[in-house]
C-alpha cells in the first residue's frame, strides 16, 4: 500500500491548530461491506485557504466530506470544523458552514426560487423580511436568475448543481464545503464556479472544494490535498508542491550548434541533457537560468531562445506516486 508522502511542516503555512478551519486526525471510515473508504487521513485546511480536495472517482472525497459535516460517523479518528469537534459541535458550527453535497433535498414541484425561500425559512437565524433578497442574490451569483421561476423537476443537471450552490450561498459563511461543484456544468459554468470560489475566498471565507478533475480546479487553489484509495497522498501549499517538481531548461539554437549547446549544459553539471531537433533540454536543478544563457553566449554558440519549464501538479503527482490521476478504484 502507498505510504503517505512526507509533507513539509510548513505546508499548512506553519499554522497552529487554531489557524485551521478544518483539521482531521487519523479520520477513518470503514463501511459495513468491509471497505475502508477513508483510511486514517490528517486533513489540514488553513483558515482563508482555497483547498482543492482532489482525487479520482471512488478515492474517498465525498465520504470524507460527509464525515466533516457530521452526516456520516467515522469508524475511528475525528474531525474538527472551525475549532469544534464533529458531530458534537454541529449545532454551534454548522450554521457558519455552507455546504454543497451530493443530492441536496429540493422539492421537485417548487421553482428554484421557492426552493431557496423554503430553505431560508428553515434557518431560524435568518430575518424573514429579507428572505426574497437573499434568495435573489444567491440565484444571481450562480447565474440562475433567468431560470428562477422554473420548477426544479425541469432543471438540467447543471441548473440543479447551480441551485445547490445557491443554497450554500444564502448567507455569508466562514467556511464553504463544496463537493464537486462543477459536476454537470459546461465549460462556461465551470469558469463561473472558479470565479465564484475566488470571490468567496476574497470575501474572507475558507473554501474546501472537491473535484476528480485536477486541472479544472487546480488554478484557483492556494492549497491542495490529493486522495487516492482512501488515503491522503499529498497535501500542502500549492506553490510549494509545484516547486518540488524538477524544472527543466529548454534552449533553442541553430541546427549546427546543437552539439555545442549540449556540451555547455553538460559542462555546467546539468543532468539529463537531451536533444530534440534544434532544442536542447536538461534538468535545471539549482542552476540559475541566467548562468545558462551566459555560458552559452560565452561559448560563442547561437542562443535563439531559452525557457524554464516546471511540471504541473498532475505531472508531479504522477512522478511522486507512480499513479495516473484518473485511475478508478
Ligand atoms: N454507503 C456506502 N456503503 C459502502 N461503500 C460506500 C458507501 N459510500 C461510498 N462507498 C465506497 O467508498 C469509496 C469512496 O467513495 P466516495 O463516494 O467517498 O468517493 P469519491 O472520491 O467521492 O468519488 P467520486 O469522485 O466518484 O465522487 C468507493 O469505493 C465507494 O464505493
Ligand atoms: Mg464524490
Amino acid at each position: 500500500m502507498t505510504e503517505p508522502l512526507p509533507v513539509p511542516a510548513s505546508s499548512t503555512g506553519g499554522a497552529g491548530t487554531g489557524d485551521l478551519a478544518i483539521r482531521t486526525e487519523r479520520l477513518t471510515k470503514q463501511f459495513r461491506s468491509g471497505q475502508v473508504a477513508v483510511d486514517g487521513i490528517d486533513l489540514h485546511v488553513p483558515r482563508g485557504a482555497v483547498y482543492g480536495f482532489l482525487g479520482p472517482n471512488g478515492s474517498g472525497k465525498t465520504t470524507t466530506i460527509r464525515m466533516l459535516l457530521g452526516l456520516v460517523r467515522p469508524t475511528s479518528g475525528h474531525a474538527e470544523l472551525l475549532g469544534g469537534r464533529m458531530p458534537e459541535a454541529g449545532l454551534d458550527v454548522l450554521p457558519r458552514v455552507g455546504a454543497l453535497v451530493e443530492g441536496p433535498a429540493f422539492h421537485p414541484y417548487l421553482t428554484g426560487r421557492a426552493n431557496l425561500a423554503r430553505l431560508d425559512a428553515s434557518d431560524a437565524t435568518a430575518n424573514p423580511r429579507t428572505s426574497r433578497r437573499r434568495s435573489d442574490e444567491a440565484l444571481e451569483r450562480v447565474g440562475l436568475s433567468a431560470a428562477a421561476s422554473k420548477p426544479y423537476r425541469q432543471y438540467s443537471l447543471g441548473m440543479k448543481q447551480r441551485l445547490g450552490l445557491a443554497a450554500a450561498l444564502l448567507r455569508p459563511r466562514e467556511l464553504l464545503v463544496l463537493d464537486e461543484p462543477t459536476n454537470g456544468l459546461d465549460p462556461q459554468g465551470t469558469r463561473e464556479v472558479r470565479h465564484l470560489v475566488r470571490e468567496l475566498a476574497d470575501g474572507g471565507s475558507t473554501v474546501l472544494v472537491s473535484s476528480h478533475l485536477l486541472a479544472e480546479i487546480e488554478q484557483v487553489c492556494s492549497h491542495i490535498g490529493i486522495m487516492g484509495r482512501g488515503r491522503l497522498l499529498l497535501q500542502g501549499d500549492r506553490g510549494e508542491l509545484t516547486a518540488r517538481g524538477a524544472a527543466r531548461v529548454l534552449v533553442q539554437t541553430s541546427s549546427d550548434h546543437v552539439a555545442a549547446v549540449a556540451e555547455v549544459l553538460a559542462a555546467l553539471g546539468m543532468a539529463e541533457v537531451s536533444v530534440e531537433g534544434t532544442t536542447v533540454t536538461a534538468l535545471l536543478d539549482d542552476t540559475p537560468p541566467e548562468k545558462v544563457s551566459a555560458a552559452i553566449v560565452h561559448a560563442g554558440v547561437d542562443l535563439l531562445g531559452l525557457e524554464v519549464r516546471r511540471p504541473n501538479l498532475e505531472q508531479i503527482f504522477v512522478e511522486l506516486t507512480g499513479e495516473g490521476f484518473d485511475v478508478a478504484r
